[in-house]
């Protein structure tokens, strides 16, 4: 199923502002150097672009989200809505960058070739996404939700998830040679109560419910939620795994 999740970039703001600032490590395990000429794949409103345009790159970037790219328009980024399913670069950038979009992009290998055929020779693809088990506590109690309503939860899931194992075999199989691949547990304090978090990520199975129930379906996921993910302070911590990674499309491709 197509994902029906939709960006409004004060929501993301309010709600979701972790993300980018949880994206150092990743700008570090990029190392970008001024000058080169960078994609930053899923940009979203551009508070990592801006990172990246600060440390002197000249960057690009895309998202699928018309409000989210016009977000990061307001900053001055050079910035374009397009699908990481249909990359339109060819042999243009040193290096790829895309930190938590490519869980949404369910045909990996069209984002993956697209990236391949945006680099130059010897270009970096450094990422992270969601890894396998991410959110996993919210993600079955919201399919149980939506199954106890006799509607079906698994083909409203907007995600994917890969393991280790799957990722890099579709980094190499296109051709990359993957220098680091790790899954890694982060378990996230959120801003503010997981309705917060519900209604910035979780539309695609919200809009599944009518829409006169859907505040009874996000107060019961919340309350089924809470002995799992709530502290004894009241901080809501979300069950985050990440895959991070960082290939090389190497200068003398097979
Ligand atoms: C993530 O960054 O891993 C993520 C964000 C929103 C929904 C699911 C996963």
């Amino acid at each position: 199923m197509t994902s029906t999740q939709t960006w409004d970039p004060e929501r993301y703001a309010k709600n979701a502002r972790f993300v980018a600032d949880l994206g150092m490590p990743l700008v570090e395990l990029l190392a970008p150097r001024q000058g080169e000429r960078i994609l930053d794949l899923g940009c979203g409103d551009g508070a990592l672009t801006m990172k990246l345009a600060a440390m002197g790159c000249d960057v690009v970037g895309v998202d699928s989200s018309a409000p989210q790219i016009e977000a990061a328009r307001k900053l001055g980024l050079d910035a374009w809505v397009m699908s990481a399913e249909a990359l339109n670069y060819e042999n243009e950038f040193d290096a790829v960058f895309s930190n938590a979009a490519l869980h949404w992009v369910k045909r990996a290998d069209d984002a993956i070739a697209g990236v391949w055929r945006a680099q130059k020779l010897g270009g970096r693809f450094v990422g992270e996404m969601g890894g396998f088990g991410c959110i996993e506590k919210i993600r079955s109690t919201l399919i149980a939700a939506l199954e106890r309503r006799g509607l079906d939860g698994k083909a409203a899931d907007p995600w994917y998830f890969p393991t280790v194992e799957d990722y890099r075999a579709r980094l190499e199989r296109r051709g990359f040679r993957v220098d680091y691949i790790a899954l890694i547990p982060r378990p996230t304090p959120l801003p503010g109560d997981v309705t917060g978090w519900l209604e910035t990520f979780a539309e695609s199975f919200i809009k599944c419910v009518d829409e006169r129930e859907r505040p009874t379906f996000i107060a019961e996921v919340r309350d089924e939620l809470a002995p799992k993910l709530r502290d004894a302070s009241g901080t809501w911590i979300a069950d985050y795994v990440r895959l991070r990674f960082s290939a090389v499309k190497p200068l003398d491709p097979q």
